[in-house]
């Protein structure tokens, strides 16, 4: 496989930072705007996957709009000339100074997941003098077999309104005057590969569609949530997501009536692929039966191998020999520091360059600083 990555330049540049495929992300983005444009989609990119502010203007100028989990992102998105119409607020958690924000930008609208926190939208906005547009997030209860820490429509987890709570909380809204109820919400989990989970989730959006029907609640928007999942074996497999299919299940699957839009969260699909983790071999170390490749990119610059087992495909682009197999480690003081075990790699040797694939999304947002490590730094390919 040729690399495509620039590996004289690399040599040059401190390790370890994050990479990102510029042309990549525009394919992507292309084709994500054609399929959700041939049936008026509206998508707000999922800005937890990735909020670096080089990526938020390339999305912005394909006029998705954003979905924001804190007020930090929603300053974050501002900043980067995200307009507020186009930002939705979702979050168990909202803070009142994070509800104030979005009243006083004017935000798209809040995804609301409780009684309790629809009342203090409703006190704040009235404070203000304001209505602020809701959307209710209910839990459809599909099982979005996908890892469980990312699964997130069961009726255990702690998101959303259960449907059997919904007539409650309609209720609730007659008193409370300065909401306005725009829609609903849901969102199933993340990485999803399997169409089905998609098709389970529209049968139960449809169901609770025709519940608000029938109690004569007009909804203007149905939020369908993120979640479409990447193929982490890129570069063996197809970087651009299969926008078309997953498109398809929701405009098969969902009536929508005069003035309903469909909306969508994506994150991981629209962002995934594009981003590498670039890392410098510091050592080869042979262990009783182990042969470790101990790199200087961490756990630290990237947590899901070490917190979700997740699986990223691993690449020595300095290295052509026959392959051998490593353990490849990062330098942190946890024995979950690894990136992966028994990876087949070019005989490596310090100083060989390794770059850690499809790591665009949930990768440089969840980077820390255990350790006292400086965050990773990025590079652009269209700026090096
Ligand atoms: N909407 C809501 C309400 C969400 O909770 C999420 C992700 C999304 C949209 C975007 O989902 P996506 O299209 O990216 O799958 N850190 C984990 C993923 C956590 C996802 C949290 N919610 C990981 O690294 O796999």
């Amino acid at each position: 496989m040729q690399s495509r990555f620039p590996l004289p330049k690399f040599r040059e540049i401190k390790t370890p930072f994050y990479y990102y495929d510029m042309e990549l992300l525009d394919r992507t983005l292309e084709s994500l705007s054609r399929e959700a444009g041939k049936y008026g989609f509206v998508v707000h990119y999922a800005v937890k996957a990735n909020a670096n502010p080089v990526i938020l203007e390339k999305i912005r100028n394909y006029g998705l709009g954003i979905d924001c989990v804190s007020g930090y992102e929603i300053r974050r998105a501002i900043d980067c000339g995200f307009k507020p119409s186009g930002i939705v607020f979702a979050g168990v958690g909202k803070s009142d100074w994070e509800i104030e924000l979005g009243l006083d930008n004017d935000i798209a609208c809040f995804n609301v997941e409780s009684i309790p926190e629809l009342e203090i939208i409703n006190q704040i906005a009235a404070s203000k003098g304001k209505t602020a547009r809701v959307a209710l997030r209910v839990n459809p209860n599909v099982n979005a077999r996908t890892h469980h820490y990312i699964t997130t429509g069961l009726k255990e987890n702690k998101f959303g309104i259960n449907q059997w709570d919904l007539e409650k909380v309609v209720t609730s809204l007659e008193t409370l005057t300065n909401i306005k109820l725009e829609g609903i919400h849901f969102h199933i989990g993340s990485q999803i590969t399997d169409m089905q989970s998609f098709r389970n989730l529209c049968n139960r959006v449809s169901e609770i569609m025709d519940w608000f029907t029938q109690r004569r609640y007009n909804l203007r928007i149905i939020n369908v949530g993120g979640g479409l999942g990447i193929d982490y074996q890129y570069p063996d497999a197809n970087p651009v997501p299969d926008f078309e299919s997953y498109f398809k299940v929701f405009r098969d699957g969902i009536k929508l009536g005069e003035g309903q839009e469909l909306h969508f969260e994506l994150g991981r699909a629209v962002v995934g692929q594009c981003g590498s983790l670039v890392t410098r071999v510091l050592y080869v170390k042979e262990g009783v039966k182990t042969r470790f490749a101990i790199v200087d990119a961490g756990m630290t610059d990237l947590i899901r191998p070490a917190l979700y087992q997740a699986y990223h495909k691993i690449e020595n682009i300095s290295s052509s020999a026959a392959e051998e197999k490593y353990d490849v480690v990062g330098p942190i003081c946890e024995s979950s520091d690894s990136f992966g075990k028994a990876v087949s790699l070019p005989e490596t040797s310090r100083g060989d360059v390794l770059v850690i694939r499809s790591a665009g999304a949930y990768g440089e947002v969840m980077a820390s600083q255990y350790n006292l490590r400086p965050l990773p730094h990025c590079v652009f390919s269209d700026r090096v």
